[in-house]
């Protein structure tokens, strides 16, 4: 694992586990991370600032003021790459359910612009208490990635769940978190479809759809960022890339869509599917604009069936190529992106249903869970698309390593 300059901001509260965190700061510095350790009061009891500041080659800090300086959270917070809570207790993780801001550790919590991931470790009745499982709810609909407690021998002496995950397991973690930005797809050909199709009626009129391209840009841009080569095959819409290496098709139907598909497709090694594709088509388009002139009946418009892009590659695929696909919903969210998943072929894909506030088409945000081959769901909380793209490209990178 290589971590060099990455900086990792290690949050240690009052835990027996702590002991395991001396094991984490060495495996983390090992891999190249630069690490910052803050304390609680409360694990100064269970672990000593000297050996975590001996190992991390930093000060570890504890106080929101140090004599007379001001430790400065906010500077804090936005000097890590990820926040980690390991060990978390039980009490800091209801403090920080709650938002309450009592020592450095949450005050910089609370300030963090990075993402923050916690490694609960706690006896199993308070990990099983209700009040647990609700703050976790509060905290996994933050955003924060918690990474599940193993079954054991606790500090009680009592055997059950609640062990905090082994360093090895959270170094692990926080790799695949930070691996989109170690260039987890280097060398890799990636193809994203995003935005609509418009299928013409006459020169002034289609059938298209709600979408903007923001999800397919942002997973375009998260590849891209990942070290893949990317080209992002894009229908009519006004969003572009941020990153000036992702090369951009544009198309206006889903035959054209096709077209470029088709082209592409042998030489790439990822493909993501996250365009709303019209499924039919007008099956002759007007040559001029179609007048309403009172004394004929409304048009009919005979609708033909348009290929169907994802389930072309999917089943034309070689053994190396990976492809993801999309699935919105209204309803049956779970059976019918099962049932996609297998038609199409696809080797992950990505569910969003216009039931979640705040999801699907052109929001910022947007809310997903993931099924991969075996059928497995993981969910996320709601996010702004690029969190939601950088998901999906660690899932990719899990997935390929
Ligand atoms: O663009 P935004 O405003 O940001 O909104 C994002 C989004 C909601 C469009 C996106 O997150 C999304 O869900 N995209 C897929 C929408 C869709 O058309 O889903 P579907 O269930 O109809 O299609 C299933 C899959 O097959 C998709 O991967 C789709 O790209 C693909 N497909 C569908 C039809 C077709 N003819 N060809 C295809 O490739």
């Amino acid at each position: 694992m290589n971590l060099t300059g990455k900086k990792i901001l290690l949050g240690i509260t009052g835990s027996i586990a702590a002991y395991k965190s001396i094991l984490l700061v060495r495996l983390l510095v090992k891999a190249g991370a630069e690490v910052k350790v803050i304390q609680t009061e409360a694990s100064k009891q269970f672990v000593s600032p000297l050996v975590l500041s001996t190992l991390s080659k930093n000060a570890v800090l504890f106080d929101l003021a140090e004599g007379e300086a001001w430790a400065n959270h906010v500077m804090l917070g936005r000097w890590a790459d990820l926040m980690v809570m390991a060990p978390l207790s039980c009490n800091t993780l209801s403090k920080m359910a709650t938002g309450a801001c009592d020592n450095l550790l949450l005050a910089v919590y609370l300030s963090a612009t990075c993402p923050v991931m916690i490694c609960p470790a706690m006896d199993e009745d308070m990990w099983l208490h209700a009040t647990t499982r609700r703050n976790l709810t509060v905290l996994t609909n933050d955003g924060i990635t918690v990474i599940p407690v193993g079954h054991g021998e606790l500090g009680s002496g009592l055997v059950g769940e609640g062990r905090m995950a082994e360093p090895e397991q959270i170094l692990k973690a926080i790799g695949l978190k930070l691996s989109i930005q170690t260039k987890g797809l280097d060398g890799k050909i990636g193809m994203v479809t995003a935005g609509p199709t418009y299928e013409p009626i006459d020169p002034v009129r289609f059938i298209g759809n709600h979408s903007s391209g923001k999800m397919g840009v942002e997973i375009a841009d998260a590849l891209s960022l990942a070290g893949a080569d990317v080209t992002l095959i894009l229908g009519p819409s006004v969003e572009r890339p941020k990153n000036g290496k992702v090369k951009v098709v544009n198309v206006t139907t889903a035959n054209e869509m096709f077209d470029v598909v088709k082209a592409l497709f042998p030489s790439i090694d990822i493909g993501v599917f996250a365009a709303a594709v019209a499924d039919y088509r007008p099956e002759n388009a007007f040559t001029s604009k179609w007048k309403k002139d009172g004394s004929t009946a409304p048009p009919t418009i005979k609708l033909v069936e348009n290929p169907d892009i994802l389930k072309f590659c999917g089943e034309n695929k070689n053994d190396g190529q990976f492809l993801v696909g999309f699935a919105l919903e209204t309803e049956n969210e779970d059976a019918n992106a099962l049932k996609k998943l297998k038609t199409k072929k696809a080797d992950l894909l990505v569910l969003n249903s216009l039931q979640d506030e705040g999801a699907g088409f052109g929001t910022n945000t947007n809310k997903i869970a993931i099924f991969d081959k075996k059928g497995e769901k993981k969910t996320f909380p709601l996010m702004k698309k690029s969190e939601v793209a950088r998901e999906i490209v660690n899932a990719i990178i899990s997935e390929l390593s």
